[in-house]
């Protein structure tokens, strides 16, 4: 009869719902290859400290290996009693080789096996998440650098508030990107601490050698202390917390591009690639892509949150709520990963009405520019701003825009208008007026298009 991999100290049979209860392999087999890559290192650390042969060493690493390639072609067969991804490959191993498949495990624990193969898992889904990502922020990079003539009035309190070209807004978002493009590999030396060797917690008693598992397994460092080894899930909080940050900017972005895909602004208007229609309503064209892209943070912000619950109350070590870490991140990553590849293929996609944002351009958003013009004669801004707001004021009573008053008009607010004031009503002037470092002119939008490449080359 079968025996459970810990069932030596066990007379009674495990409740069946536990049995169930307890299961992660459903889950947890997305970290198969990372699981045999940290065996088959664990193998030959074993073989350098004498544990096995070089012949035994052989045998396990061919095992080790056809067990990965029966998971990579589906044809690992899970039995009932395989506990997790761990039990599985031991077991299966086990069956292709015999009882030596017995002495991998000696030394080890699935303590630092999981937390290993966690970490290794991660790593390499990071570079995943980092290609798209930086595909993300390329497509917005290149579409800014096309649509530089499109001007729209940039808003605040999402009021009109000043002209800025197309570009300018799609890039702020891009410099969002850019930021979560550094904090994720910055993520990567932390992420990157080996625990293989910690043992379940009290570390290796055979010396095999870290640094040499560390090595073959590409880690940066190990972890100094055995039972931070075993304990430590910071880095899956960390990427979750990453993850809903960047999350919040796809999110934010998205809500723009929903409300300029309105009727009523007509700024932009979704390829039918990423849009649904209405069951009811035939004219209906909904922009589902950046409704899931802003409700889809609030899953991921979700994930993080229950796992930090989980962790806070932790015991030192190894407890079993720590199996609760994957499946919150197997779904951040996830959500994450196809977040990005929407965001891009929406943005690539989607048709710009360069005509619709100029024509939303009213010449009140001038006001700031017509105080300016009186701050270049020296009047004191203070007094500047109400002057312009005063023939704000005007032409509104009129009913006509700021442009239209006369140099009467003008004169009567204050004295230092010229007829060069009508020079200020011109949308292209006032973004090429401001040339200094992060403003929306032709020069300055190089600048960033430039800074943006470099930080997405290689
Ligand atoms: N499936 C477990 C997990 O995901 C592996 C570690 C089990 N260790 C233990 N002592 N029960 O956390």
């Amino acid at each position: 009869t079968k025996q459970k991999l810990w069932g030596g100290r066990f007379t009674g049979k495990t409740d069946p719902l536990m049995h169930e209860f307890n299961q992660s392999l459903r889950y947890d087999k997305r970290m198969h290859a990372a699981d045999i890559a940290g065996s088959i290192a664990y193998a030959k650390g074993l073989a350098r400290v004498g544990i096995l042969t070089q012949d035994e060493q052989q045998k396990i690493v061919n095992g080790l290996t056809a067990v990965g390639k029966e998971w990579e072609q589906g044809t690992f067969e899970a039995q009932p009693d395989d506990e997790d991804i761990h039990t599985a490959n031991e077991r299966r191993l086990t069956e292709l080789i015999g009882p030596l498949g017995g002495k991998l495990h000696t030394g080890r624990s699935r303590n630092d096996q999981v937390a290993t193969d966690m970490r290794l898992w991660l790593l390499g889904e990071v570079r995943t998440v980092e290609k798209g990502l930086k595909d993300l922020i390329r497509v917005m990079v290149e579409r800014a650098d096309k649509e530089q003539d499109i001007l729209m009035p940039g808003y605040t309190h999402l009021q009109r508030g000043q002209p800025i070209r197309w570009s300018h807004l799609l890039l702020s978002h891009a410099f969002s990107f850019r930021a979560d493009l550094e904090r994720l590999q910055q993520l990567i030396p932390r992420i990157s601490v080996l625990p293989l060797g910690s043992g379940a917690l009290a570390g290796n008693p055979f010396a095999v050698d870290r640094e040499f598992l560390a090595k073959e397994l590409g880690f940066d460092s190990v972890a100094e202390n055995s039972m931070y080894g075993v304990s430590d899930r910071d880095f899956i909080a960390e990427f979750m917390m990453w993850a809903s940050l960047a999350m919040t900017h796809v999110s934010r972005m998205a809500e723009d591009l929903i409300i300029y895909s309105t009727a009523e602004f007509g700024f932009i208007t979704l390829s039918d690639a990423y849009s649904t229609g209405s069951s009811i309503m035939p004219q209906k064209k909904n922009p589902d892509s950046l409704e899931l892209l802003r409700g889809k943070s609030g899953r991921v912000f979700g994930n993080m949150s229950g796992f930090l619950m989980t962790y806070k109350g932790l015991p030192s070590t190894y407890n079993k709520d720590l199996q609760e870490d994957k499946e919150p991140l197997f779904d951040v990553v996830d959500t994450v990963a196809a977040s990005f590849q929407i965001a891009e293929g929406v943005i690539a996609t989607m048709e710009v009405h360069g005509d619709k944002m100029f024509k939303a351009l009213t010449m009140d958003v001038l006001a700031t520019d017509l105080a300016d013009y009186l701050v270049r004669k020296g009047i004191p801004f203070r007094e500047t701003h109400h002057v312009s707001g005063r023939a704000v004021a005007l032409a509104e009573a009129r009913q006509c825009q700021l442009n239209e008053l006369t140099l009467q008009d003008f004169r009567s607010l204050h004295e230092k208008f010229d007829e060069d004031v009508l020079a200020v009503f011109d949308f292209e002037a006032s973004v090429e007026r401001r040339q200094s470092i992060g403003g929306p002119s032709r020069k300055m939008l190089e600048r960033q298009i430039s800074v943006l490449r470099s930080a997405i080359a290689n």
